[in-house]
């Protein structure tokens, strides 16, 4: 495998996101303002509304140099990736997992078109419950499981270094700590492995100065994390910017090919569950997520990583049967 970053020609990449409703939109949106793709094609069941949102965002691609146009399930031949954001969205006190059958459905339809125009594709999961939907999708396109990958908690674990960052008053990008597992109510914090400036947290507290180490505090951090979601949904009815610059940081280097460890959701075997998608750190580069990376979790850290893997697993055996 390449480790050199290798600069895309932006000019041969095209995106086709497959769903234009919030999270679509956003997710083409910022595309379009990052440059990451010459090639936008939306693909929605309600044509018109796409075609407005193309309208609209065709005067943001005068600016990036893009071109944006709605398509079909034909226009995916050759696409670098697909995007999958279609589906409902969680309602004020539904959990992700509630959407499971619905969303389903729709994957049973969409998937197999995606796979059968676009075979050589990368599919990027972004609809709910992504785990379970990664796992379906992984089925329905006969893809490798290198080229199905959920936002998982990609999602999760910018959210847990923003809120570390907050709690320490460092930026965001100085914390390095991550959610795994579940992107949803199972997933978990991997505090062993949590750093700050190389330092472990209770070193941190330690080294610098005035800063004190408060589990309650962190887990408070945790909980917010987890909670984000619900509460966002609470006040405005859906999320799209944080999930919409997730998606396009886990497209990033997959069209720049640069070998970046994230925590995406990929099916495997996790806890020892097998054939479940959660997320785990992995290598994400043109040819997908394409290698694990080894994390080295606390007893307790692989007991609720089990407990996450089980809860998916229940889940996906509930719609077989
Ligand atoms: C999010 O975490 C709802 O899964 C979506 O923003």
């Amino acid at each position: 495998m390449p480790h050199q970053p290798n600069p895309a020609n932006v000019n041969s990449i095209k995106i086709v996101i497959v769903g234009a409703g919030s999270v679509g939109v956003t997710t083409a949106y910022a595309l379009l303002l990052d440059g990451l793709a010459a090639d936008l094609v939306l693909i929605d069941i309600d044509k018109n509304r796409a075609q407005g949102e193309v309208m609209d965002l065709s005067h943001a691609a005068h600016f990036a140099q893009a071109r944006v146009r709605v398509g079909d399930y034909e226009d995916c031949a050759n696409a670098t990736a697909v995007v999958i954001t279609a589906g409902v969205n969680q309602k004020p006190g539904q959990t992700r997992l509630d959407l499971v059958k619905t969303n389903y459905a729709l994957f049973k339809d969409v998937v197999p078109r995606i796979a059968h125009h676009a075979p050589d594709t990368i599919l990027v999961v972004a609809t709910n419950p992504v785990d379970v939907l990664t796992h379906a999708a992984h089925h329905l396109s006969g893809f490798p499981l290198e080229r199905v990958i959920g936002s998982g908690t990609a999602m999760d674990t910018t959210r847990f270094r923003h809120e570390l960052g907050k709690h320490f008053g460092v930026n965001p990008r100085n914390v390095h700590a991550i959610i795994v597992g579940e992107h949803g109510d199972s997933q978990l914090p991997v505090w062993s492995l949590a750093t700050i400036s190389g330092m472990r947290l209770r070193d941190y507290c330690e080294a610098a100065p005035g800063v004190e180490y408060d589990e309650s505090a962190l887990d408070a951090c945790a909980r917010r994390t987890k909670e984000a979601a619900y509460e966002i949904i609470q006040r405005k009815g859906k999320t799209n910017y944080g999930v919409a610059s997730v998606l396009v940081s886990i497209l990033q280097p997959i069209v720049t090919n640069s070998d970046a460890i994230m925590t995406v959701s990929r099916v495997g075997t996790y806890g020892g569950v097998e054939n479940v998608a959660l997320s785990m750190p992995c290598k994400l580069n043109r040819h997908g997520a394409y290698q694990d990376v080894p994390l080295l979790l606390g007893q307790s850290e692989q007991e609720a990583l089990r407990r996450s893997a089980l809860s998916i697993k229940e889940v996906l055996t509930s719609l077989e049967g």
